[in-house]
């Protein structure tokens, strides 16, 4: 897919009403009576919310709400959701990060057209506790079908959770623009080139909320914007990460202040008001990804007031859980990351590429074995970050590597999402336990549907 260059179009922000206590996300109810099975329908329909007080916007919501609902089961589960699409475009819905055949998982090959209906079934496997979401990749209708609303979280339950102790809250950090009468806006020239960003950044689809925290909190924050780059704190607060997209670390990774979560990643942190306590916000602090064109400077965004209040605080373990390595990899990929401008019918566009070619829906572009291990060199030689994704399973790094100097990951933490910032090659060890075709690619939704998406088939 290619896109006409134009002007950005400028956008006056509407007034958003803030400073309301942060609500949880709702949770999808479980119609089977059957154990360890979850059964329920997800209707994708356009649906009416306020953000702005006194004016109506059209989303587009599962089930009517932004965020979607939350799904969650423990593994082992087995899961069956009816989904019905009352879109007037294809949708699909792809489970992000989830360890299942990719039949059930949502390919662009597998739309589901508009007044249909399919039935998605799988079973989690042991270990595959963490923090998942789901939302739509039809390929042509992706980005604008998650910024008009269709995004929810997905949590897999431990059976043994050495945190079992500490209260959950969970954080959907999503990303909004309006027009000034408050409808959703459409991509401009700027959002197409850099990915979109809005006006506001919504937590749990609220503007601005304030979170009381009393003693220690386990949060688990998702970020399912297209675009923005997260590069939280808590004002120089401290916190401590103690899981990734996959779920739990081996170890807790204490005394943190910033942590960059950038687009479609997960983490689990603990936040311990316990000799820390005060009026403080969780911020994305500024950080430079190389965006293209002519956009205003990064800056600090206050995303949710936050109350560290005394309470009981609550230990956390030295010891989280074992990860396995994934042993000696037995082949190697490289994936080259790119931009190009073409000219077609007249008109500069913008392409993003991987390899040099831009995705195609009929085009195998990698063959790997069924469960074998493979070492995978991602190489970005574009001038702005790209978060890697790749689909039906959990990867680890290895190490990054920036102006020849090699740098191992900090810790082993399973991921499905990776950022290769502009000029570094990210290495993964990865391994593929279902035979069938899988995507992978950037999660800027633009530069996915503008051609950064290859297909990676195993057998
Ligand atoms: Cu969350 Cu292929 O995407
Ligand atoms: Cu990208």
């Amino acid at each position: 897919m290619m896109m006409p260059m134009m002007r950005a179009e400028e956008i006056k922000a509407p007034v958003l009403p803030h400073g309301a206590a942060l609500q949880e996300v709702a949770k999808l109810a479980n119609q089977s009576q059957q154990p360890n099975l979850f059964k329920a329908d997800v209707t994708a329909a356009p649906a009416e919310t306020e953000f702005v007080t006194g004016k109506k916007t059209t989303v587009w919501a599962y089930n009517g709400r932004v965020p979607g609902p939350l799904i969650e089961v423990q593994e082992g589960d087995t899961v069956e959701i009816r989904l019905i699409n009352k879109l007037p475009q294809p949708t699909t819905i792809h489970w992000h990060g989830l360890p299942i055949p990719p039949e059930q998982d949502g390919n662009p090959m597998d739309p589901v057209l508009p007044g249909k209906e399919l039935i998605y079934r799988f079973t989690l496997p042991e270990g595959s506790a963490g923090t998942y979401w789901y939302h739509p990749h039809p390929h042509e209708y992706t980005a604008e079908q998650v910024f008009r609303g269709l995004a929810a979280p997905f949590i897999v339950r431990a059976k043994n959770d050495p945190l079992k102790d500490i209260p959950e809250r969970n954080l959907m950090i999503s990303d909004l623009k309006l027009t000034p009468d408050g409808a959703i806006a459409g991509n401009d020239m700027n959002d197409w080139m850099n990915g979109r960003e809005g006006q506001f950044v919504l937590v749990n689809g609220q503007y601005h909320p304030v979170v009381e925290v009393k003693g220690t909190e386990r949060w688990r924050i998702w970020n399912a914007t297209s675009a923005r780059y997260l590069n939280l704190s808590l004002g120089g607060r401290k916190f401590t990460l103690v899981g990734t997209d996959g779920g739990l670390l081996e170890k807790p990774v204490r005394d943190l202040q910033t942590l960059l979560l950038s687009p479609a990643e997960r983490i689990e942190i603990i936040v311990d008001a316990a000799g820390q306590e005060g009026k403080v916000s969780l911020f994305a602090e500024p950080y430079n990804r190389g965006k293209m064109g002519h956009v205003a400077a990064e800056k600090r965004i206050d995303i949710a007031a936050v109350n560290l209040l005394a309470g009981p605080s609550i230990a956390i373990p030295e010891v989280l859980r074992k990860i396995d390595d994934l042993g000696e990899a037995k082949a190697m990929k490289k994936m080259v990351f790119s931009e190009a401008m073409s000219m077609a019918n007249g008109r500069h566009m913008m392409l993003f590429l991987i390899n040099g070619k831009s995705f195609d829906m009929h085009r195998i572009d990698f063959i790997s074995r069924l469960h074998e291990t493979e070492l995978w060199e991602i190489i970005n030689n574009a001038d702005m970050d790209h978060p890697f994704h790749v689909h039906g399973t959990q990867f680890q790094v290895v190490e990054t590597e920036r102006n020849g100097v090699r740098t191992p990951a900090p810790y082993r933490a399973w991921k499905d999402t990776v950022n290769v910032r502009r000029g570094e090659t990210v290495r993964i060890k990865i391994r593929q336990d279902f035979p069938g075709l899988r995507m992978l690619h950037c999660h800027i939704l633009e530069h996915e549907m503008l051609g950064m998406m290859a297909i990676q088939q195993v057998k």
